[in-house]
């Protein structure tokens, strides 16, 4: 689209949500059952099928093509034997598993030429949703009134574990989960068919896969091959089986048809998949903690680890190995957060929620929600130093390395672990282990710690090691001089008991563990399971309160559907992104001195070549694209369908601007991010030359 349409496009959208200001536009994750409360907004917006389409108990429908892959990523089903899309951060742990030095498939990607190439992988499973149902009734039968929270707590277990076993009865890889939405104001009980024969068959080398690594992670634009694929395996008469060899590829009730129709400004998008958490609902001091306490808390103290990390990741190539992976969990959430705790500044959510919670008390005044807001508002002020303590804890002193692994290596004498499973441990800890970073975060984090946990919320142990050594340096220099975990050498001592048990990491790792499960959180739980309970009151209210609203549940996991419409956006004043990125640009940042940006020799051969396939529009080879769907961790992975129910891309992230969207949606700056279709064909067929795999699939105009 030229620039003339876009601002057109613009004008027009900015005009819609200027006559419409209660408008939401595409903000919701909603749950598939219920589709049809929605299905007129989406054909509205350009959606083609019906409500029975997405989401049917009698036939086939779209959510038998989508699954929960692991316990934490989306994955799509595209061919009529098994085939299986996801990210490739989401089958990451199993590319790496398989890889070695002699064939190191992150590095060099993964083909699997034939059925018998594909590899196993033991613990990987896929989730069907069967079906999900509104079971509250069932679930609160037995309540009345008067009840205590713990007895209903208890009601609800009970009554939970009888459904379970009964719509599980049948066996056959049925597994069920009852799930609270709207903070336990209604029950549903989700009802899931799992595979655990699911087979690694490609994946892009790691300068296609995570091209553009954490520099580019959270970011617009962007031009990373984010995918990986399996294949499903069932026994002879199609049911889930353990791995065998003779389970044959899984024949799909359902399974996505591939558009190569193209990704265009204003399109219709539909991602259907599992996000993880969210919390669209809490008041406002519970966002002021978000973004005024805990993200730039959180936010510091990662700060002065990753710098700690690179200096010696620059400085040393088998150290930037070595912390790759670490570093790239560090970073993922500190970026996060960043988008997240900026995101509610600029909208002044924290005094947004403030208006609104006048209005709503206005409202309840005299009624069973009358000074609802109040009992939360202190519960927060009883319970913020604990929050505060815990996410502390967390980002200090349960990062120290050394400690963490001795607390394992402890573990492993007490529950009398044979030697080799010690000196497993060992091996692995020491492969990606350096102790300089280690012991320079060490020092961080505790003058951090000394610095921000008031006196009355640290514990004994702190204050004795400071006044022992007189400065967190020389503590720090002890206990790394002292500590056996300090060398690999020592470790024909780890099998002492003794000597694991005295140890000063040990000791370290306890007392702060002691004082955290002592002293903050048994207070953390109490006062965050009376928060949680008035929040059901709360939530109840806000759904009385503006009765027209409609209101979807937080994410939870559990299979949801969120729609929208290709566009870019505008991150800054004077900058409009577009929505789509190219090959041209994955050339523009490649560069063999930057590691993130050193692409595949093949890829430039072939753009020097212009030999391109089919898999082009306009000339380019289409990489990415953003979009309007309210997403969440979980989503990477899930499909991207057009108004025709066809697949266009897959999800992998959200832009760093819009990430506040799991506390508050902006129509303005939340934008998913997807990998085109067609990028990922043309990865597997020109790069990849596994054109067998793109046979099995049926394509859509
Ligand atoms: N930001 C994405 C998510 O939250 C991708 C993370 C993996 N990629 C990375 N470069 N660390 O999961
Ligand atoms: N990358 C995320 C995931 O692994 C999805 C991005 C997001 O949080 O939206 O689930």
């Amino acid at each position: 689209m030229d620039k003339k349409r876009i601002i057109g496009f613009l004008a027009a959208a900015g005009l819609l949500l200027a006559a419409a200001p209660a408008s939401h536009a595409d903000e919701g994750m909603w749950l598939p059952a219920l589709i049809s409360q929605r299905i007129g907004d989406m054909q509205e917006k350009g959606f083609r099928l019906s409500a029975e389409d997405i989401y049917s108990v009698n036939q086939a429908s779209l959510k038998d093509a989508v699954v929960l892959f692991g316990r934490g990523c989306t994955g799509e089903l595209i061919s009529p034997e098994g085939l299986l899309l996801t990210n490739h951060h989401c089958g990451y742990g199993q590319i790496q598993k398989h890889s070695s030095v002699e064939h190191d498939y992150l590095k060099d990607g993964f083909w699997a030429m034939s059925r018998s190439e594909e590899l196993p992988n033991e613990g990987l499973t896929v989730s069907f949703l069967d079906r999900m149902e509104d079971v509250t009734d069932i679930i609160l039968k037995g309540y009345v009134d008067s009840m205590s929270e713990s007895s209903r707590d208890s009601l609800v277990k009970a009554n939970s574990a009888a459904l379970i076993k009964e719509v599980t009865a049948a066996g056959n890889g049925l597994r069920a989960t009852v799930e609270s939405l709207y903070y336990g104001n209604t029950y549903y009980v989700f009802v899931y068919r799992e595979y655990s024969d699911v087979r690694l068959v490609g994946a892009p080398p790691s300068s296609i896969g995570k091209f553009g690594g954490d520099t580019d992670n959270w970011m617009w634009p962007r031009h990373t091959g984010d995918f990986s694929i399996f294949r499903i395996y069932a026994d002879k008469d199609n049911n889930p089986a353990p791995y065998s060899e003779d389970n044959i590829p899984y024949t799909p009730k359902k399974y996505f048809r591939i558009s190569l129709g193209g990704v265009h400004e204003g399109d219709f998008t539909f991602v259907y998949g599992f996000p993880g958490s969210t919390q669209e609902y809490i008041m406002s001091e519970g966002v002021k903690y978000v973004s005024e306490i805990s993200d730039p808390h959180k936010i510091a103290l990662r700060t002065r680890r990753l710098d700690i990390q690179r200096k010696y990741m620059e400085k040393d190539q088998a150290v930037r190995i070595q912390y790759a992976s670490k570093n790239a969990g560090v970073a993922n959430a500190w970026k996060k957060w960043q988008g997240e705790m900026k995101g509610i500044n600029r909208l002044g959510t924290v005094s947004s929620r403030k208006e609104y919670e006048k209005r709503f008390a206005a409202w309840a005044d005299g009624s069973r929600y009358e000074g609802i807001l109040d009992a939360l508002d202190s519960l927060y002020a009883l319970a913020s130093p604990y929050m505060f303590a815990r996410d502390y804890f967390s980002e200090t002193a349960a990062t120290v390395e050394i400690a963490r692994f001795a607390q394992e290596i402890a573990k492993l004498s007490r529950t009398h672990a044979g030697d080799d499973d010690i000196a497993a441990a060992a091996e692995k800890f020491y492969k990606d282990y350096y102790l300089p970073i280690d012991k320079e975060c060490f020092s961080e984090v505790m003058t951090a710690f000394g610095e921000n946990v008031p006196e009355d919320f640290r514990p004994e142990y702190f204050s004795s090691m400071m006044q022992k050594y007189g400065s967190v340096d020389s503590w720090a220099d002890s206990l790394f001089a002292s500590s056996i975990f300090a060398d690999k050498s020592n470790a024909w001592m780890f099998t002492d008991s003794t000597a694991v048990a005295d140890d000063p990491a040990t000791v370290f790792m306890r007392e702060f563990g002691k004082w955290y499960s002592s002293r903050i959180y048994p207070e953390y739980a109490r006062l965050n399971g009376e928060i949680t309970l008035l929040y059901r009151d709360y939530m109840r209210g806000q759904m009385e309160f503006e009765p027209e609203k409609a209101f979807y549940p937080d994410a939870n996991l559990t299979l949801r559907v969120a729609y929208g419409h290709v566009a870019g956006y505008s991150p800054n004043d004077g900058v409009y992104y577009e929505p789509y990125s190219t090959l041209d640009g994955i050339i523009e940042k490649d560069n063999p001195e930057i590691y993130d940006y050193n692409i595949p020799q093949r890829l430039r051969d072939i753009y020097a070549e212009k030999d391109y396939g089919r898999w082009t529009e306009g000339g380019q080879v289409p990489v990415c694209f953003i979009a309007t769907n309210h997403t969440s961790g979980g989503n990477s992975g899930s499909p991207v369908i057009n108004s025709d129910g066809n697949l266009i891309g897959i999800n992998f992230d959200r832009v760093w601007e819009g990430t506040m969207s799991d506390i508050v949606f902006d129509p303005d700056y939340c934008r998913n991010i997807s990998l085109d279709i067609r990028y990922v064909l043309f990865t597997i067929d020109r790069l990849a030359g596994a054109g067998h795999l793109i046979e099995e699939m049926e394509f859509a105009l």
